[in-house]
């Protein structure tokens, strides 16, 4: 659904975030993207909403070219395309409903269907019941589902989550990841994960593309994923097959 071709970007001229990356998003798919910090990962997850324009290569949605497409177009199409942030980015002054609402209001949907969606999307991640609290009484993995509810909201075709459980710990890392995975059986949603963590990527993803210093370096489905070895010597690929590539393979 999504494919970059050959896109590049830098921000100082002469080193680039990213470069010369080739990719495809499948419709359906669960997609992770690891790497180390600095790898790139962040800048090509924008890429892919065009949040940031590469300085080359093209970026298509469905076939559809974004870089071809005018202001008002790109505004429409992000719609269709959720983000889900590290730090949650949720309005501290506003309820937990009003945070879901957010995106159904600069939609200019009714009052009424508007409060129906944002009850159904709560509900969905299983936050019914703090409608009218803060964010600041909630824990860190209720924070996310919160924001994750925002993100379905306007029923968007796509998530696209940078780092969404780095700032979790691990038991309310999988109550965030399980939401994902739900979004993505019972609605369908295509989701693109960007993490540096081996785990999350065990625990959701079927597809994987690997980046290290702005570059793809590998990529691969992970059907059969077998949690094996633990040495900073295996590559990802051998940590997440659990086994040993051989030369020529
Ligand atoms: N807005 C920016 N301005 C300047 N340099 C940036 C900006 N965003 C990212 N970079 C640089 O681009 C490289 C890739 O960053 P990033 O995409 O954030 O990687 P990752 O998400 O894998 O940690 C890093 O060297 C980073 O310092
Ligand atoms: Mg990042």
């Amino acid at each position: 659904m999504i494919t970059l071709q050959g896109v590049s970007k830098s921000y100082s001229g002469e080193t680039s975030a990213v470069e010369a990356v080739s990719m495809h998003i499948r419709e359906g798919s669960i997609h992770g993207i690891i790497g180390p910090s600095g790898a790139g990962k962040s800048t090509l997850l924008r890429i892919m909403n065009v949040l940031e324009r590469p300085d080359r290569g093209s970026v298509l949605v469905d076939g559809q070219d974004l870089m071809q497409m005018t202001e008002a177009d790109l505004r429409s199409l992000r719609r269709q395309m959720g983000m889900v942030f590290q730090q949650f980015h949720l309005l501290h002054n506003r309820t937990v409903s009003g945070n879901v609402a957010i995106p159904l209001e600069m939609a200019r949907e009714p009052k009424k269907s508007r409060a129906e969606r944002v009850q159904e999307c709560l509900r969905f991640v299983g936050l019914e019941d703090k409608a009218k609290e803060y964010p600041a009484s909630l824990s860190g993995g209720q924070k996310q589902r919160v924001a994750i509810a925002r993100a379905l909201a306007p029923r968007p075709r796509v998530l696209l989550c940078d780092e969404p459980t780095s700032s979790l710990d691990p038991g309310t890392t999988m109550e965030v990841l399980n939401v994902l995975r739900h979004a993505n059986e019972s609605l369908g949603v295509t989701i693109v994960i960007v993490t540096h963590e081996m785990e999350v990527i065990r625990a959701i993803c079927n597809e994987v593309t690997v980046m290290d210093r702005g570059r793809i370096v590998d990529s691969f489905p992970l059907e059969q994923a077998r949690a094996q070895g633990s040495g900073i010597v295996l590559s990802y690929r051998e940590q997440l097959l659990g086994k040993a590539v051989m030369p020529g393979d």
